[in-house]
């Protein structure tokens, strides 16, 4: 496993190597303090995993947990819970009415169209699905339903986002990162999981860059320059400095937007063993990950298994302490929400032993930013022909489909968030 893993890593990272091997060396000059530092956060991370598993050992669910309707009043003590955490659920985003509506529309639209038929035509099918008894999959690559479109551009939407963006200190030594008010939208996939699905599991990663948290001068020299020097307790995941300029290694698993949570809408009612989603409630852990590669066990040219143009791969051999924390989310119904930082680990349970679908819309955070404004714009071409957003594979099924959301049909928010006015 091991093995495997580093010999991955090593050839997708080949044509880095030698700015592995220079920013180790410089990484490593610069940390002088490298056995106090590796124990301090060391200590952090696993006296907060401990508190973690004893609160699940007790029943307590350690995802902080939030209703919609009372996203005015929650007090400061909550909002250091959840920075801390680095994740949390947002209840009764949308009525559940709507969103069942939703999810047999949904349902419709991908009917009527012959999804299905288009992509075993197609050819795209992969070699996960193919396999598969039913050989349906489980992401399906649609962007512009009118339910995706309605619920991205709600206004309890944008509440939601406005309440997560603010979570962050937007501002900088060099002026604002972002405008935590003004979110714009970023066009993901649906994902329907069947019960018994085994299709795809995702073992835990981190995405938003995986080599890059080390050599991207954005992510070394801002992000997480109290990591890589100074003081590391001044270490701050929501601070938003360098956030929005780090140059990502172009690859298909990567997203072009700066969000300030991945997150999703449940379409129905799931949770634990139903193929949901896995976190590491632990904003800092992955300083934890930066300085374990850095000690002096790994080769010069190793990031402890960290692989270009892939997420960010735990490696058990070198990450086990983090996995004693991880663990699945609370039970969400229709029209809740989950929303994780950009650095927190996350994963997928590998099979889905529950009775009915769990599906969710992938809809994150977004602010305004010059990044994101960049992405709009490109975003913009692909709705309006229909074509598959521009980070996901070109598979363009959409273009000739019924009952596809148009820009006719934007709110006057919605034409916001797509970046057509100001
Ligand atoms: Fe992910």
């Amino acid at each position: 496993m091991l093995q495997e893993a580093r010999q991955k890593a090593n050839a997708a990272n080949e044509p880095y190597r030698a700015r592995i091997v220079e920013t180790k060396r410089t990484l490593r000059a610069r940390i002088t303090d490298m056995p106090a530092r590796f124990a301090s956060i060391t200590e952090s991370v696993e006296s907060q995993i401990e508190e973690i598993v004893q609160e699940r050992a007790q029943g307590i669910q350690p995802v902080p947990d939030l209703d919609f309707n009372q996203l005015d009043q929650v007090t400061e003590e909550q909002k250091h819970k959840i920075r801390q955490r680095g994740c949390l659920v947002i209840r009764n985003v949308f009525e559940e009415q709507r969103v069942t509506d939703w999810n047999r529309q949904l349902d419709d639209y991908l009917t009527s169209n012959n999804y299905l038929e288009k992509l075993a035509a197609s050819g795209a099918v992969d070699d996960y699905f193919s396999t598969l008894a039913s050989a349906k999959p489980q992401i399906y690559g649609v962007y512009w339903s009118p339910p995706q479109m309605e619920a991205r551009t709600d206004p309890a939407m944008a509440a939601v986002k406005q309440f997560l963006n603010r979570l962050w200190h937007a501002d900088s030594p060099e002026g604002p990162v972002f405008d935590p008010d003004h979110d714009l939208l970023y066009a993901d996939r649906v994902r329907f999981r069947q019960p018994g699905d085994a299709s795809l599991g995702l073992s835990a990663h981190v995405d938003a860059g995986s080599i890059e948290r080390w050599i991207d001068p954005a992510y070394r020299d801002k992000v997480y320059r109290h990591v890589f020097g100074g003081d590391i307790a001044q270490y701050d995941p929501f601070e938003a400095w360098g956030r929005t300029e780090i140059e990502e290694i172009p690859s298909p698993a990567v997203c072009r937007m700066f969000r300030t949570f991945q997150g999703w809408t449940a379409l129905t009612s799931q949770g634990p063993n139903d193929g949901t989603l896995q976190l590491l409630p632990v904003a800092n852990a992955i300083v934890w990950m930066l300085l374990r590669a850095l000690q002096d066990d790994i080769p010069e040219d190793e990031l402890c298994g960290a692989a270009a143009c892939r997420a960010m791969m735990i490696v058990k051999e070198y990450h086990d302490l983090l996995l004693r924390g991880y663990g699945s989310i609370p039970q969400v119904e229709p029209g809740d929400t989950v929303f994780w930082h950009p650095d927190v680990l996350h994963g997928v349970e590998d099979e889905h032993r529950g009775s009915g679908y769990s599906s969710v819309l992938y809809i994150a955070p977004v602010p305004d930013c010059a990044k994101n404004r960049a992405y709009a714009k490109l975003q913009q071409k692909a709705f309006e022909a229909g074509r598959s957003a521009p980070d996901f594979a070109a598979e363009d099924f959409e273009t000739d489909f019924k009952g596809r959301f148009t820009r006719q049909k934007l709110s006057p928010l919605g034409l916001r968030q797509m970046g057509y006015q100001d």
